[in-house]
């Protein structure tokens, strides 16, 4: 028998995992990951619940038959949650985990990663490829759309389409009674929902993060309307808006910063605005605060200073579930499908960006601990003002 060597049958795989808020259109993004890198000859395995999966070595195949009919399904099959690496609560304890996920992804003898996620999740993928040699590839993953070098991200279209429904809902029982109602929209450190909801619903008062408001100036506004002949009026108001004067609204739980574009801070995957559970679900250490929302203290302060009767309505996690739009359908599997070309390719440590109607891959580096702030100049804002719509200012 000849000296031969047999060649050892090399075999590449590869883990996704989802991080953050979900979103619709994250089980069609693994869907489309899964079926792209499967379709040149890589496995695929699902970390379950984000990154403390990949710490706690929980993980399931991701072969044809796991990802058929999820196109459509809403959530994340893999579940997820906001635990970064490097600051993980194990039973009680912040530990860095870093080490033991790398060793993990190792073991599995992995090629890379696809982390789907938002800023935070970017930032947490970052660290792991820059310190310990772990490949990563990422999808821009959120309903605040505030993710930096590219066109948008998925979730936002079917949470735009959520927000868009609820103002027209609110519509008509604002005309019936002739109130002002307000409704806050999720964007906790970017005002892409509320404005772009805000527009396609035709609120006439939109609020941001980005355009501190004058509660003076909108009381005023919305009297202007009433003494027109103008019977209601709708507001849609960030979670993330603020009043001039106020601090920025920062979610204290979370010290992990990336910096804003605006070079203001902001926490990972953007946090509730009361933030108040880690995620390991424990009860955060300090008391939760109980204290009167934004929206709630805009009407009662409108209210007063307007005479008119006026209500509020929190969407919450509303614009989180359901089924994706077939936009967002679209949009993940054409992200997921190219991600899966660049695994093929050993391209890695990239965001997968939406450029048009491409999608390519930017460096994951000029990605982390950035956030996408709505410019004030920015054509969606000159069009809300040019439809009359007041942005808080004067
Ligand atoms: O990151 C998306 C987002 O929905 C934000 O808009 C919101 O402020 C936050 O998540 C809510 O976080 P959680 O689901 O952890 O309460």
């Amino acid at each position: 028998m000849g000296n031969t060597t047999r060649s050892a049958k090399i075999t590449r795989s590869i883990g996704i995992l989802t991080a953050g808020g979900d979103c619709p259109g994250l089980n069609a993004a693994i869907r489309a990951v899964a079926k792209s890198t499967m379709h040149h000859g890589i496995p695929v395995i699902g970390f379950l619940d984000g990154f403390r999966g990949l710490v706690e070595n929980r993980y399931i195949p991701l072969d044809d038959r796991a990802v058929s009919g999820i196109l459509t399904l809403g959530g994340t099959i893999l579940g997820s949650n906001r635990d970064k690496p490097h600051k993980m609560d194990m039973g009680g304890t912040i530990m860095d985990m870093t080490d033991v996920a790398i060793a993990n992804a190792k073991r599995l003898n992995l090629d890379c990663i696809v982390c789907l996620g938002g800023n935070g999740t970017q930032k947490n993928a970052y660290r792991l490829a820059e310190k310990g040699g772990i490949n990563v590839i990422t999808l821009p993953k959120t309903i605040d759309n505030d993710v930096v070098l590219t066109d948008t991200c998925f979730g936002y279209d079917t949470a735009k389409a959520i927000a868009t429904d609820a103002i027209d809902r609110l519509h008509t029982t604002a005309s019936s009674h002739h109130r002002i109602i307000a409704v806050e929209i999720m964007g906790h450190s970017a005002g892409w929902l509320a404005l772009g909801a805000g527009i396609a619903g035709g609120a006439d008062v939109i609020l941001i993060p980005e355009i501190k408001y004058d509660i003076q100036a909108v009381a005023e506004f919305l009297n202007a309307r009433r003494h027109s002949g103008k019977r209601f009026s709708i507001i849609a108001v960030a979670e993330g808006a603020t009043a001039i004067g106020e601090p920025d609204d920062v979610d204290e739980n979370d010290d992990d910063k990336p910096q804003k574009k605006n070079g203001k801070k902001k926490n990972g995957d953007s946090n509730g605005a009361n933030g108040t559970s880690n995620n390991s679900g424990a009860l955060p250490q300090h008391p939760i605060m109980i204290r009167e929302s934004k929206v709630s203290r805009i009407v009662r302060e409108l209210e007063q200073l307007t005479g008119i009767e006026a209500r509020m309505t929190q969407l919450g996690h509303i614009q989180r579930g359901g089924t994706p739009t077939p936009t967002d359908r679209l949009l993940c599997t054409r992200l997921g499908a190219v991600a899966g070309e660049l695994v093929a390719a050993h391209k890695y440590n990239v965001m997968v960006a939406v450029k048009g109607d491409d999608c390519i891959p930017v460096p994951l580096e000029d990605v982390s601990g950035k956030v996408r702030t709505v410019p004030i100049d920015h054509p969606w804002v000159n069009a809300a003002r040019l439809m009359g719509t007041c942005m808080g200012d004067a």
